[in-house]
């Protein structure tokens, strides 16, 4: 089994003006198409691996030969999650959560709007590349939580459940931010999809056997 590039849900342009449509082409053509054809490169010499998915190699670095684990490691998170990423987003988007996860963001945040800044906040302050969630943990009630990760990790590695997420690599905001990420941040929440987040929340609740690992991955999109 090959990895494969997901199909953008929408038009390049369909993000406009937030995210620019010359943003989105490089960032899924040329952006995480590298990430996918390297993945398969890296697997080419790994048979044993070819039929695991992105997830599963992010948490099993162990199993992984050490000449090839930071090439399979890299290009298996900039896979599986600029494959969350585009769905995280919508034409349609933006607004607030309501039912469960409007309940609990108030009940774990203190409010939507003390979230929304929180987790902005917490995004402005990624040094260098890396992304910003919004994540249920495993422990504690299955409470949320807002984390950052370096480079292509992913909260799953730790057992976190990812609900929605924001690129703050400079190739996903710099042609029309250039280098005011904190108005990146901000202006994103218009295109934040809590229909998506909402659907992971429910899963995330569904799903606490062992078929968890798998469910983390996006809809039949991620490969
Ligand atoms: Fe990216």
């Amino acid at each position: 089994m090959k990895h494969e590039l997901p199909p953008l849900p929408y038009g390049y342009a369909a993000l406009e003006p937030h995210v620019d449509a010359r943003t989105m082409t490089l960032h899924h053509d040329m952006h995480h198409k590298a990430y996918v054809t390297s993945l398969n490169a890296a697997l080419e010499k790994l048979p044993g691996l070819q039929n695991r998915s992105a997830v599963w190699l992010l948490r099993n670095p162990d199993k992984i030969p050490e000449a090839l684990r930071s090439a399979v490691h890299n290009n298996a998170g900039g896979h599986l999650n600029h494959s969350l990423f585009w769905n995280a987003m919508s034409p349609d988007g933006g607004g607030a959560p309501g039912g469960l996860l409007g309940a609990a963001i108030k009940h774990d945040f203190g409010g939507f709007d003390k979230f929304k800044t929180e987790f902005e906040t917490a995004g402005a302050k990624v040094f260098g590349s890396g992304w910003v969630w919004l994540a249920r943990t495993r422990k504690d009630g299955g409470k949320l939580t807002i984390c950052t990760t370096a480079g292509h990790d992913n909260p799953c590695m730790h057992g976190d459940y990812p609900l929605l997420l924001n690129d703050v690599w400079e190739h996903a905001y710099y042609l029309r931010h250039e280098n005011r990420r904190p108005g990146y941040l901000q202006g994103w929440w218009a295109v934040a999809n809590w229909k998506e987040a909402a659907r992971r929340f429910d899963l995330s609740g569904r799903s606490a056997g062992k078929t968890w690992e798998e469910d983390v991955q996006a809809p039949a999109t991620t490969g």
